[in-house]
């Protein structure tokens, strides 16, 4: 059993991960901390809350509200992409009573900070809580700079973000996790603790379109597969008008699927650093890809991954 601690943004690939995480028999959600990054702190902390309530748990994990800003950078969003309320603007639609059809779990949060309660969870489980970061690192870093020491009692860290041998998706040479807040993912990149990295350059290997998730809730009534329908409706439009195919690429499960099927992905050690400051380059993630004279490694970098295999195991976990 992996005990984890999910850092999100939900968010409609964080949506599909936290779905993935809580369907996964062998992973245990013992905790989730919410941070701005895609749509404002409110907004991704009312979306967990909605799919929290989807997935109809006996038990909720402790939940915690973040940082609603990066350390230094000005707030950027994803509206463009997850919708005004993050999760495909299906806020607002109404079951045939004319009640919301997806309402908000009845879950309590801590009234504890973000970083309180990930060292709170690395104290509780020293050396086997993995952290799995799918927002800007801003909280994590958070932790780092309150007690170093302590967080380095945590087994490792899973993260998305980054792209290296790719172009970016919000500047030409950036990935949105890390652009968000680049003094967070620097801090995270000098942590020492054991960083696995799921860059654009795998996540992009991964495409989920249309046809395929027709399929796959095609004759299904259950509330998973008609969330998976109707939030995803406008990032695929986005990519059909943007990306040039009608799907979109399911970022945040990637990490998911590194800790379920390893075996699935190919992966190199690196030493990554990100530039914090550039006019040009803010958020560029470097890793020293080079055969000889690298720099020591710092971080296991996933480059690829059997897409076609990932998504059947995605899809027979999730609609299980
Ligand atoms: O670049 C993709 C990442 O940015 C994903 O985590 C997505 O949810 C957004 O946060
Ligand atoms: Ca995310």
């Amino acid at each position: 059993m992996k005990r984890i601690l999910i850092d999100t943004d939900p968010g409609v690939d964080d949506a599909l991960a936290l779905i993935y995480a809580f369907k996964s028999p062998d992973i245990k959600v013992e905790a989730i901390t919410t941070v701005s990054g895609n749509v404002n702190l409110e907004t991704v902390t009312r979306n967990l809350l909605k799919i929290l309530n989807i997935l109809d748990l006996t038990a909720f994990p402790i939940i915690a509200k973040g940082e609603a800003q990066p350390l230094v950078k000005p707030p950027v969003d994803a509206e463009d992409v997850h919708g005004k309320d993050g999760l495909g603007n299906i806020s607002e639609l109404l079951n045939s009573t004319g009640t919301l059809k997806y309402d908000t779990a009845d879950c309590q949060f801590t009234d504890q900070s973000a970083d309180d309660l990930i060292l709170e969870m690395v104290d509780s489980y020293p050396d086997e809580l993995i952290i799995v970061a799918l927002g800007p690192l801003t909280n994590i870093s958070k932790a780092i700079q309150k007690d170093l020491s302590r967080f380095r009692k945590v087994h490792s860290l899973y993260l998305m973000g980054g792209v290296f041998t790719e172009y970016g998706n919000i500047t030409t040479n950036a990935e949105f996790n890390v652009f968000v807040d680049p003094h967070a993912a620097h801090e995270v990149f000098n942590s020492g603790v054991p960083i696995h990295i799921a860059p654009l350059d795998v996540t992009h290997q991964v495409k989920l379109t249309g046809d395929r998730l027709q399929t796959e809730v095609f004759g299904r009534e259950d509330v998973i597969s008609h969330f998976l329908t109707d939030s995803t409706k406008a990032v695929m439009e986005f990519y059909r008008e943007n990306v040039g195919f009608y799907g979109f690429h399911i970022h945040d499960a990637l990490p998911i699927g590194m800790l379920n099927h390893p075996e699935l992905f190919r992966s190199v050690d690196a030493h990554v650093q990100v530039e914090t400051e550039g006019e040009l380059t803010s958020g560029m993630t470097v890793a020293d890809l080079r055969k000889q004279n690298v720099i020591d490694p710092n971080a296991k970098v996933y480059v690829g991954v059997d897409a076609d295999s990932f998504l059947d195991l995605f899809f027979k976990t999730i609609l299980t």
